[in-house]
């Protein structure tokens, strides 16, 4: 996606067929207040002839927004009177969505997405904030989901507003729609959080305080956990989705200690922050295997790659994965010292201890690994 508003492409990326369908369903009259959601390219379209507002989810697409568009999210007041979003795969985040809406004094709603994906359930979220709902005809596989006349009060008890938030093991877990898992505690996460004894372990004998990384942070439970067992630590916590990166800001503000370092949360690339960082002992991932609904594994192999190289000497990095991915014998090819360290029917959990001096690469010499099925 390249949106660089300081060189516009010669020839803009040609729009899929769900955003002109969207295009092509909502008259908009000139210089309409517009939220666009999750639609940058729509964003970019639209921005010279009205006054648009616009939050995308993965945080490397909103921070490419073009300039001239309002950038908000949800929470913030969006200045609309239309939004036009691309149909989130969860009915939480769509939830969310709908619900900040209605808030911001959104009086017409359009949202596109795939016929395969559109369920029932999705305009029933909508019914709860507006009193006019239907889906269009569509065109390729789209349809358009439209909203209007907003009611008066929604029709959801307070605490069934995001985000939310619940007590996990005593913790307080917040969640935002879009955040995996909202607030529960994820099974391979709890695996993982079992060996903590042994993390800390490798989290012994600093002169210094100790450097954590939570990469794919979601709902903050590693970094909390991190947090409160190791007091005076600072901890970085990463997550590409707003969703997970504002959750996780959530929880460890709800947990963190008087006095304890204020953590440092970001709403970006794991392997940018990686590679932007000064080295860290203690690296910890839950990692990813989707990218929305679609199996991509293409992030966690390059998580698996480089993270061992930006250990500080004595370090480790640690991470919990679905057993059936061959991620072990990967990882040894580079990383020999890689181990499993306990395994449940389902998850494993892995420690790859930091390498030993002048055997660290630099990021540009890191080698690939090899994709999955090549
Ligand atoms: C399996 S979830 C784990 C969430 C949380 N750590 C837990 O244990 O519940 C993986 C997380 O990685 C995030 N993620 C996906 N791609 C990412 C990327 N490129 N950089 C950082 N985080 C990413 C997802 O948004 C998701 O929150």
């Amino acid at each position: 996606m390249a949106l660089d508003p300081a060189r516009p492409p010669a020839d803009p990326p040609a729009l899929d067929h769900g955003t002109r369908l969207l295009l092509d369903e909502v008259e908009l009259p000139p210089q309409s207040r517009v939220l666009v959601v999750d639609e940058p390219l729509l964003a970019d379209q639209l921005s010279p002839d009205h006054q648009v507002s616009a939050f995308c989810d993965r945080g490397d697409l909103h921070a490419c927004l073009p300039a001239g568009v309002a950038r908000v999210e949800p929470g913030m007041p969006a200045d609309a009177s239309v939004a036009l979003l691309r149909l989130p795969t969860s009915l939480d985040q769509w939830d969310e969505y709908v619900g900040w809406a209605w808030d911001s004094g959104v009086q017409q709603i359009a949202a596109v997405g795939r016929e395969k994906d559109l369920v029932h359930r999705l305009n029933d979220v909508l019914g709860r904030w507006f009193g006019e709902v239907h889906a269009s005809r569509g065109r390729n596989k789209h349809r358009v989901l439209h909203a209007s006349l907003p009611h008066s009060q929604p029709r959801v008890p307070a605490e069934a507003r995001w985000p939310r938030r619940a007590l996990r093991d005593g913790l307080t877990i917040v969640a935002h729609g879009g955040t995996f898992g909202t607030t529960r505690l994820d099974a391979g996460t709890r695996l993982l959080l079992a060996q903590l004894d042994e993390i800390l372990v490798d989290a012994a004998d600093r002169s210094r305080p100790l450097r954590v990384l939570d990469v794919g942070s979601g709902n903050g439970t590693i970094a909390a956990v991190l947090m409160r067992a190791l007091p005076s630590c600072e901890v970085t916590a990463v997550d590409l989705s707003w969703a997970g990166a504002a959750a996780t800001g959530e929880t460890l503000r709800a947990n963190v200690a008087p006095g304890h370092p204020q953590p440092r949360v970001l709403w970006a690339d794991g392997i940018e922050v990686l590679r932007e960082s000064e080295p860290f002992d203690l690296i910890v991932s839950n990692p990813p295997f989707h990218q929305g609904v679609a199996k991509d594994s293409a992030f966690a192999r390059e998580l698996l790659d480089e993270a061992p190289s930006h250990l500080a000497p004595g370090g480790a990095f640690w991470l919990v994965h679905n057993t059936h991915l061959p991620w072990l014998p990967l990882l040894r090819q580079r990383h020999p010292g890689a181990e499993r360290l306990a395994q449940d029917r389902h998850f494993s959990v892995i420690r790859v201890p930091a390498p030993t001096t002048g055997a660290s690469s630099s990021p540009s010499t890191v080698r690939r690994m090899p994709r999955l099925g090549a």
